[in-house]
């Protein structure tokens, strides 16, 4: 079991403690070409990510067999060995980097170089119900508690990366500087969000390539590409062997918080999300 802390607000864990990861992210020299998928876990930023990828690597007619988590390494934790810090500073342009960090965490030179930064958001009471298959899934986890139990810890901002509100709430409220999407829209308008990140990363966009990357990003296509289904991590020990307990892609709906939650529930936690201090 990890043990949690909270850091400036933020709850980080053991990990990040032991390895300074603080001081790696202050000290983090960001270059004018990294693009930044920030997010809070489980509201779709592995989607985000693909669309990214795709829209940038727009020249190549080749998919890619490496993993995700490769060509789009998580900043946030230098010391474990899938989280590579040091390989984002060796990597060539243009940088692709994902991060949970809240927006107050983030080094200061990702805002003074002129990176980009896009940011993905859902409804809170679907997050908090992939987030607790999340939680049960990973190896570094492995919760067993009752879903009402993670709810509440939930909303008092004990899960990483807690608390849900204020993170939202310190990259919506830069929205003039980062590109805000919600995983409601991914569903809703995917082709729309596709055009809005090529012009946010000045990429050329054409209608076919748009609907390509609409294919490649379908919640089916996405599932069986074993490059974006995090299948890898089952292999690795990282997740629970079992397919039920350990599907990254888990269900990809909207709306699958009415299954956990009461209608007055879900109703209280939405209202409470609304509420940003
Ligand atoms: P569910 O657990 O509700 O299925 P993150 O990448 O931030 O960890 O978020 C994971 C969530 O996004 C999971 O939600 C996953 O199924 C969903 N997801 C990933 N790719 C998707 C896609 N192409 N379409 C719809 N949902 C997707």
């Amino acid at each position: 079991r990890l043990r949690h802390y909270r850091y400036k607000g933020t709850v980080i864990n053991t990990w990040h403690v032991m390895a300074g990861a603080p001081e790696h992210w202050r000290r983090f020299s960001a270059r004018p070409t990294d693009v930044f998928v920030a997010s809070f876990p489980k509201s779709g930023t592995t989607w985000l990510q693909e669309l990214v990828w795709q829209v940038v690597h727009q020249e190549q007619s080749k998919q890619t067999d490496e993993p995700l988590e490769y060509r789009f390494p998580l900043f946030d934790m230098p010391s474990v060995e899938r989280m590579r810090f040091k390989e984002i500073s060796e990597m060539s342009d243009p940088r692709l980097i994902k991060t949970h960090l809240p927006y107050h965490l983030l080094p200061e030179s990702v805002w003074t170089s002129g990176a980009k930064v896009l940011y993905v958001s859902r409804d809170p009471r679907d997050v908090c119900v992939s987030y607790y298959h999340f939680c049960r899934m990973v190896n570094f986890n492995s919760y067993r508690g009752t879903f009402a139990e993670f709810r509440d810890a939930f909303q008092k901002g004990e899960m990483m990366y807690g608390p849900y509100r204020e993170h939202v709430k310190g990259y919506r409220d830069h929205a003039g500087q980062v590109l805000c999407v919600t995983y409601e829209e991914l569903h809703q308008d995917r082709v729309g969000c596709i055009k809005r990140v090529a012009e946010f990363l000045g990429r050329p966009m054409t209608d076919e390539l748009a609907q390509t990357i609409f294919q490649r990003t379908s919640f089916a296509e996405m599932k069986k590409n074993p490059a974006v289904n995090y299948t890898h991590w089952q292999k690795e020990g990282v997740a629970h062997p079992e397919k039920e307990v350990g599907a990254f892609m888990r269900k990809g709906k909207v709306g699958d918080w009415t299954n956990y939650f009461t209608q007055e529930e879900g109703d209280a936690l939405l209202k409470w999300s609304q509420q940003l201090v």
